[in-house]
Formats: structure tokens, C-alpha cells, sequence
């Protein structure tokens, strides 16, 4: 590997990055937590962890990756410390075992798509049935788990695996170059059509106005849901940003390029969020209770927004096949890793390797196409040990072990040179470190059953 490819043009780079970035963590998982963690209050929390953690973190994924140009575990022996290969193998691990339920979840996805065509064409609706004429919420809970969630999930991770065993992901990068601005024009148009409904006041005051004595007084389980949802969306801590970086030419800005990056992510997000909560108050649902325990919200209120718009099979149809765009561009980059490091070191071709990997990852989420819980359990391990633990790595890594060329590295490319180079490692060092630790801290106390909350009042 002398010859090492790199990014064409920056916009390749940055596109990429999005297509993986942008997924079921923006549509799915963000209104999903907001629901779990209060709207407003979560809301004002994740946007300060993705702008003082996620965007600092990405920047230390970034620099590995160029710095290194290698895979995220051979990066860091080409860098001179191969012990931390082991932060490497965690992201792979993390990035294994988030991809087993996301999976699921994009299976829930495929369902919905048809379940849209058959309603508009009348095929097929025997086998997927209807939300159309079923409750929104009735719907969700028939399909979300069980032997059909199964084969769908089954489904999703073949594609995956296929698309990456062919060695055709090109194929798939052009699409998501439509994906994006065909996602944020849907969200726009339900967005303006939520307003409409009346009901929708309450929903805004739910997802915009905060009560800040509620962060307060439930500051220890937002942190780790809010850190947790910053990283799984932008896609950290799971070497994929290591890779994606280490395509990069020298010239090219990290900040800048990174800044874009979170911008884009973000809005999507944010987006999403204007139509859920709206339709959800306006149908007098729960955010918390919508769908299997809060994990349906999104699926819940598209169907029941479809089934009320006019053409809404055609709309949905058109809405879900993009969302599953979304969702594979995102699990694609996700096995890709592992899938490259595996040929990069064993005498496997790509073939095999995607198909073993695809199948063990299968494997491990079939418990949670069993039980919408049981995702959620797979759920907040990854959100409140090993995203970030995994980051945690990485950062410790750049901003203390590794820090000269570190630096060097970000300068890089750099209009901006040492000015910001110094006032990113101090932020760094301080903030970002800080509120990874504290979101790990309380993450492990939490997933160990003891309330971080209580504990601290009973100290202080
Ligand atoms: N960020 C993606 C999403 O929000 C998920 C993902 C994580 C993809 C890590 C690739 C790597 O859906």
C-alpha cells in the first residue's frame, strides 16, 4: 500500500463524510433521545456537546487519520505507539456492535417502504400489511420485533455486506450525493405541513423552550445521552473518521472541512426534530411512550403523517427508499472498516471477509429484533460506555501522548496556523476531555444500576 489513494476533490471528502454521518442516527436515534431526555433540555445539551466535544473529538479522529494514513488500528503503530492499537480494535468492537441493532432498525425502515408500495400498488399488502388503516402506534409495535423484524434485519445486513463484498460502494456514493439535499427537502415540506396541525404549540414548547432546572436537576443522565448521541451521529469513535481522514491530502483544512461537516449533520438532526414533535402533541402522544418505549417516535409519526397526506403512499415510498439510502451509507462505512483492515492483514478476500463479518453482526442483533428493550439495552451500552470510552482514546492519545506531531498535523493545510492549533489543544485538553470523562463516568454508573444523581446529592 506505497501508492495510497487519496480524496479527488475536498467536496469528495466532505461528501462522503456526510453520507456517512447523515443515518438513522439523525432520523431515528436524535428524536428518539430527546424524547427519552426531556426535549428542550436535551436539545440545549446535545447542541453544546456537539459543537465544545464532537467537533474538537472529530478533529483528533482526523488527525490520526491523516497523520497516520493507515486503518484505525494499524494507525497507531505507523505513528510510533502501537500500543494504542488497542483504541483502534475498541472502535472496531464499538463500531461491531452498533451496526448488529442498527441494522434492525434499518430493517424497520425497509419495512415501512413496503408497506408504502403496497398501499399505492396494492401488492404485497398480505405479506407487509398497512399502516394506513392501522393505528400509527399499533403498526409499529406489530413489526418492530419478531420473526419478520428478523428477516428484515436479515435483509439490510445482506445488502450491506453485498454492496461492500462487490466492491461497489461507488455506486452507492454517488446516490448519497442526492441522499442529503433530498432528505432535508422532505424534512422541510412534513415540517411546514406539521405546523399546520393544531396541537403543534405544545410540541414546540417541548422541543424548543428548556427548563433549565430540569438540566439541572438531570444533568447526570443528559450529559451521557447527549455525548453518546453527538458521537454516534457524527460518527465517532468508531474509526470511521480515522479512515475517512486518512485519504487526505495535506492541503485540505481539518477545521474547515470538520466545521462543514458537523454543520450539515447537525441541521439534519435538528430538522427531524420540527417534525416529530409537533405531529406527536398534536396527536396527544407521549414523546417518551411513542413506539416501543420511545424507540418508534419517528417511525410512528411519519406513518400517521403519510397516512393523512394526500399521494401519502407515494410520499411515503419516496421518504423511506431515501432513508434507506441514508441508513446504508452509513452501515457501509461502518463495516468497511473492519471489512478493510481483515484483507489489509489476513489472506481473506473481500469477499469472505464481508460476508463473515456481515453474518456475525447478524447474528449478535437478533436479540434485539426479538425485543424493542433488549435494543434499547444494546443501545445505551454503546451510548454510555463505549462511545466514550472509544473517544476517550483517541483524544488522550492526540492531546497528550502524541501531541508534537499532533499539532504539526493540524496546522496543516491551516490558514489559521498556531493561533487556533493552541486554543483547540487547550479546549482540548480541558473541556472536551472533561465532559467525555464526566459523560463515561456517569454513563458506567448507570449502566451498573446506580443513580449518579442521588450519589451526588447525598455527597454534597
Ligand atoms: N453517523 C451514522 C448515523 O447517524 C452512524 C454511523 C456511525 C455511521 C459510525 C458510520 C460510522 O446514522
Amino acid at each position: 500500500m506505497s501508492e495510497r489513494e487519496t480524496w479527488a476533490t475536498r467536496a469528495g471528502f466532505i461528501l462522503a463524510a456526510v453520507g456517512s454521518a447523515v443515518g438513522l442516527g439523525n432520523i431515528w436515534q436524535f428524536p428518539f433521545q430527546t424524547g427519552q431526555n426531556g426535549g428542550a433540555a436535551f436539545l440545549v445539551v446535545y447542541l453544546l456537546a456537539v459543537v465544545l466535544i464532537g467537533f474538537p473529538a472529530m478533529l483528533a479522529e482526523f488527525v490520526v487519520g491523516r497523520g497516520a494514513e493507515r486503518n484505525p488500528i494499524d494507525a497507531f503503530s505507523k505513528l510510533g505507539h502501537g500500543n494504542w492499537a488497542v483504541v483502534g480494535v475498541l472502535g472496531a468492537a464499538t463500531a461491531f456492535w452498533i451496526l448488529s441493532f442498527y441494522s434492525v432498525v434499518g430493517g424497520w425502515v425497509i419495512r415501512y417502504l413496503l408497506a408504502s408500495l403496497a398501499e399505492g400498488t396494492g401488492l404485497l399488502t398480505g405479506l407487509v400489511g398497512t399502516y394506513f388503516t392501522t393505528a400509527a402506534g399499533d403498526y409499529f409495535g406489530a413489526i418492530a420485533s419478531g420473526p419478520d423484524a428478523i428477516l428484515l434485519h436479515f435483509v439490510f445486513m445482506a445488502i450491506t455486506a453485498g454492496v461492500v463484498a462487490l466492491g461497489i460502494n461507488d455506486g452507492i456514493e454517488t446516490a448519497t450525493k442526492l441522499m442529503v439535499p433530498s432528505i432535508v427537502v422532505l424534512l422541510l415540506g412534513l415540517g411546514v405541513w406539521a405546523a399546520t396541525l393544531s396541537g403543534a404549540g405544545a410540541g414546540y414548547g417541548y422541543y424548543l423552550s428548556p427548563d433549565i432546572g430540569a438540566i439541572a436537576a438531570n444533568w447526570t443522565s443528559i450529559l451521557p445521552a447527549a455525548v453518546g448521541q453527538a458521537f454516534f451521529t457524527l460518527s465517532l469513535g468508531m474509526g470511521a473518521m480515522i479512515t475517512y481522514a486518512s485519504y487526505l491530502g495535506e492541503d485540505d483544512s481539518l477545521p474547515m472541512d470538520g466545521g462543514l461537516i458537523v454543520v450539515l449533520n447537525t441541521l439534519v438532526g435538528v430538522l427531524a426534530g420540527f417534525v416529530v414533535f409537533p405531529i406527536l402533541f398534536a396527536q396527544g402522544i407521549d414523546p417518551a411512550e411513542a413506539g416501543g418505549g420511545g424507540s418508534g417516535a419517528v417511525f410512528v409519526v411519519l406513518a400517521s403523517a403519510f397516512a393523512e397526506l394526500p399521494l401519502g403512499w407515494l410520499l411515503g415510498t419516496v421518504f423511506f427508499f431515501v432513508l434507506l439510502l441514508a441508513a446504508l451509507s452509513s452501515a457501509i462505512s461502518l463495516i468497511e472498516v473492519m471489512v478493510s483492515y481483515v484483507t489489509d492483514h489476513y489472506d481473506v478476500s473481500r469477499a469472505p471477509a464481508a460476508a463473515g463479518l456481515g453474518l456475525s453482526i447478524f447474528l449478535l442483533g437478533v436479540p434485539t429484533a426479538l425485543d424493542t428493550a433488549t435494543l434499547t439495552l444494546y443501545n445505551d451500552l454503546a451510548y454510555n460506555v463505549l462511545l466514550p470510552l472509544s473517544v476517550l482514546g483517541v483524544l488522550v492519545f492526540v492531546v497528550w501522548v502524541n501531541v508534537g506531531s499532533s499539532l504539526d498535523e493540524l496546522r496543516l493545510g491551516t490558514a489559521a496556523g498556531d493561533g487556533f492549533a493552541a486554543a483547540w489543544l487547550w479546549h482540548a485538553r480541558v473541556v472536551t476531555f472533561t465532559g467525555v470523562f464526566l459523560a463515561l463516568v456517569f454513563g458506567v454508573m448507570q449502566q451498573l444500576g446506580f443513580s449518579p444523581a442521588e450519589l451526588l446529592s447525598s455527597v454534597f
